[in-house]
């Protein structure tokens, strides 16, 4: 079997211009190829174009040109295997249904019977802490829970890859880091392939297998991947943890990125 047979996700020299002109290319020469079963960091400052990239990968939006392959399929739009989570979970709720029937709505709409659909929510909600909050509406729910309802809907679909923008950043301390610990429980469990975005440099090498560094914008590039092979959970304060993070830091600041570094 050749090595691209082996990665779920093959881009190549993919690039994009939102007006169309070669000069103005947001993203350039982006080469990736991301196994199945990884959980994979897209780690940039902002503006660089890692949502781009990830709603390329969606599908949400067109690349300018370049190649992107699933399991050596050629992808030209969205697909049932990938799904999306996004940073604002108010935008991706229905405020009028619960928190179960929000999990099941994806469920419902493929015809899901209703008995099938209950025992697949039960599992998601107590995968996400949520099952003793399944009748209330998303009002109701703080912005950690309203995440994480967010997060069960998208497993109750079963998706083989999850893209993930920045999907924790609008949480507090502490709500985050449970929530980023729950994540790779549920990624230990489902072993799906993980997309995740962000900006902050602890929450990427608390998570990801790799780190792919995205080059400060226009025509942003993957410069650099970082292997993470600290055994998970990891403890932020361990010094194998602080080697990476000072490791990881010290590539942007030599790359001109200091001002976008986030330090805790
Ligand atoms: N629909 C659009 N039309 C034109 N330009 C866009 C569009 N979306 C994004 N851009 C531009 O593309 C560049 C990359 O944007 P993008 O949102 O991908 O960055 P990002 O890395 O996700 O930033 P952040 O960390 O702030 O979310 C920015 O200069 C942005 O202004
Ligand atoms: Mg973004």
């Amino acid at each position: 079997m050749s090595k691209v047979q082996k990665n779920s996700i093959v881009i190549k020299d993919l690039f994009k211009s939102y007006d169309g002109k070669a000069n103005e290319n947001v993203i350039q020469e982006i080469n990736l190829e991301i196994p199945r079963g990884e959980f994979f960091i897209l780690l940039g400052p902002s503006g660089c174009g890692k949502s781009t990239l990830l709603n390329i990968i969606a599908g949400f939006i067109s690349k300018s040109g370049g190649d992107f392959f699933i399991q050596n399929k050629e992808v030209r739009g969205p697909g049932k295997e990938r799904a999306m989570v996004f940073q604002q979970p108010d935008a991706a709720l229905f405020p009028w249904l619960n928190v179960r029937e929000n999990v099941e709505f994806g469920l419902k709409m493929q015809k899901v019977s209703k008995v099938e659909r209950n025992s697949i929510s039960d599992k998601y909600l107590r995968l996400v802490g949520l099952s003793d909050h399944e009748k209330k509406l998303p009002e109701e729910l703080s912005g950690g829970m309203k995440q994480r309802v967010q997060l069960a809907r998208v497993l109750a679909n079963d998706p083989e890859i999850l893209l993930m923008d920045e999907p924790f950043g609008a949480l507090d301390a502490q709500t985050r880091r449970t929530i980023q610990q729950e994540l790779i429980r549920i990624w230990t469990h489902t072993k799906k392939t993980i997309i995740f975005v962000t900006h902050d440099i602890q929450e990427a090498i608390l998570l990801g297998q790799r780190i792919g560094i995205m080059s400060k914008g226009p025509g942003s590039f993957i410069e650099a991947i970082y292997d993470i092979t600290l055994p998970y959970p990891r403890d932020i304060t361990a010094p194998s943890f602080n080697d990476i993070y000072r490791k990881v830091q010290s590539h942007f600041e030599g790359n001109g990125m200091a001002e976008n570094v986030v330090n805790f």
